[in-house]
């Protein structure tokens, strides 16, 4: 569900597009690996329809230092869509946020993810910085 919820949007695939897959492994074993990363560190939500389906995902993480909570993947099952389901998931990770003493939240959206982008802005959360992706092939190792 994650994988198809990004496969329109993610810049692993851009990369693909681009440069072909690295070292063997394409975007969406790239996103595998991401996706156990995520699933074995951080904070994970699940959103099921009313007869138990999944429908959508958060995760993220929460820096009790800067009191500062990170949402890092949220993503809702194509099928799903504008369905109500992103902003409540968002807003879920926030509550959980805040149930851990975070004061402010994090997140980033590619500039060219218009969905996302309104969706946080409907939601109240304003850009700080913008970035790029940079991607270079390096000169040939001799193994
Ligand atoms: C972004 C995403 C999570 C939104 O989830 P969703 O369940 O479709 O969104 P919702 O139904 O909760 O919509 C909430 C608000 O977001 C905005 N929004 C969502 N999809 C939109 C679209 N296609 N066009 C314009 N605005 C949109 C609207 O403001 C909407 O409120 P409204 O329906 O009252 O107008 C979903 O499109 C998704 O999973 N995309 C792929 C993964 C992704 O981009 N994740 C975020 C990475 S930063």
């Amino acid at each position: 569900m994650i994988l198809a919820a990004f496969a329109p949007i993610t810049w692993f695939r851009a990369v693909d597009r681009d440069y072909g897959p690295l070292n063997g492994l394409d975007w969406k074993a790239r996103w595998n690996q991401r996706l156990d990363k995520v699933f074995a560190t951080q904070i994970l939500l699940v959103g099921t329809t009313a007869d138990g389906a999944i429908a959508a995902a958060a995760t993220g993480t929460a820096d009790p230092e800067q009191k500062l909570g990170f949402v890092d993947l949220l993503a809702v099952d194509p099928k799903h869509h504008r369905s109500g389901y992103g902003r409540l998931m968002l807003n879920a990770m926030l509550d959980h946020f805040s149930s851990l003493g975070m004061q402010h939240a994090h997140l980033d959206c590619l500039t060219d993810n218009a969905p996302g982008n309104a969706l946080y802005a409907a939601e109240g959360w304003s850009i700080v910085a913008s970035h790029h992706h940079w991607f270079k092939k390096l000169s040939q190792n001799e193994s």
